[in-house]
């Protein structure tokens, strides 16, 4: 076991916007240069990764994964246990998280030019091993810095009530757009369903003016004059896979979000919770499953969340 420290890499020179630049074309751009791949160079780019990875957001910060190095291939383990079972009772929230920790490595990967072939399907005979991402070749090309690597360090929770103006049209097509390119979808609440989604937290019971919008999905919530946009992270089918395809899509928007000065707040009970669970199924057309409501707002200068710190990551060689 090794024991690695996040060092952002000064290595940026492919976009790592999309999920074309994380598995760009077998054949080089013209003016690439391939690198030949040498030993230490893989385990170097795979330990960097899973560094990066160790900045990724988490179900109460209980960082539920666990890298296994072998050749070149970085292997994801859910690591049970991490958490209170009555808390994330099928585990759907640590998967989520893990999916988050997954998007944070490969996009640090893609960032420094490497070639990659993702893994998702799951193993019967190890359940807990959730993907890999196996490095192919190095490709350097002379394109745009990875902006979505940069904001990496600077993300963090932000739980401060949200105000001023709204976030544009702009900012929320581009936070869109990079949750369906990981293949989930988001679906913006209305003020109106929003405030159906506060009745129910309520029980029924009309929401009180003044409360906290953060309380939503828990406790009754006045979002009358808050000015956060509120989304569902939702997909088609509820399984595992789709679980880390969400928590991939969380870390591509909440990515996305901290680079165009959006602050993003997950509120996870608002789908754990069986009211609001409906209700939300309901706005999302009961044509899907809802993973997480999202609060999304100006983003201020948040106090940094207590995180576990330092925050090492653990790979076992073999
Ligand atoms: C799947 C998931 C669900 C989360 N749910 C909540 C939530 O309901 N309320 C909240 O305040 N934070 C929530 N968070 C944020 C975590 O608490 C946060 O990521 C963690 O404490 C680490 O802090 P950081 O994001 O500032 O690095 C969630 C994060 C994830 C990945």
């Amino acid at each position: 076991m090794q024991v690695m420290q996040f060092k952002p890499r000064p290595d940026r020179r492919q976009d790592a916007t999309g999920p074309a630049n994380v598995k760009p074309p077998a054949t080089a751009s013209p003016g690439a240069t391939i690198h030949p791949i040498g030993v230490q160079a893989i385990a170097h780019a795979l330990r960097t990764a899973a560094d990066t990875a160790g900045f990724a957001p988490s179900i109460l910060d209980s960082q539920p994964w666990r890298w296994r190095l072998t050749g070149n291939t970085l292997a994801l383990y859910l690591e049970r246990g991490s958490m209170d079972d009555d808390v994330d009772v099928d585990g759907r929230l640590a998967i989520i998280s893990c999916g988050a920790a997954l998007h944070h490595a490969r996009i640090a990967l893609a960032a420094a030019g490497w070639r990659l072939t993702m893994n998702r399907r799951p193993d019967p005979a190890d359940p807990d091993r959730l993907a890999s991402l196996r490095l192919e070749e190095r490709t350097l090309t002379e394109q745009a810095p990875a902006p979505l690597v940069d904001s990496v360090p600077l993300r963090r929770t932000d739980r401060t009530p949200v105000t001023g103006t709204p976030i544009t049209a702009a900012q929320l097509k581009a936070i869109t757009s990079a949750v369906r390119a990981e293949e989930t979808s988001l679906h913006v609440l209305y003020p109106d369903e929003v405030l159906d989604l506060a009745r129910a937290a309520s029980g029924g019971a009309p929401a009180p003016s003044g409360s906290d919008d953060r309380t939503i999905g828990t406790a009754p919530a006045s979002l009358v004059g808050s000015s956060a946009t509120f989304a569902v992270l939702y997909g088609h089918t509820d399984e595992p896979e789709d679980w880390l395809r969400a928590g991939e899509a969380l870390s591509a928007a909440w990515l996305t979000a901290t680079a165009a000065g959006v602050s993003l707040l997950p509120l996870s009970a608002a789908v754990e919770v069986v009211a609001t669970r409906q209700a939300i199924q309901v706005m999302i057309g009961c044509v899907g499953y809802p993973y997480l409501l999202l609060r999304l707002g100006r983003a201020t200068t948040p106090p940094s969340s207590p995180r576990r710190a330092p925050m090492p990551q653990v790979i076992d060689r073999r």
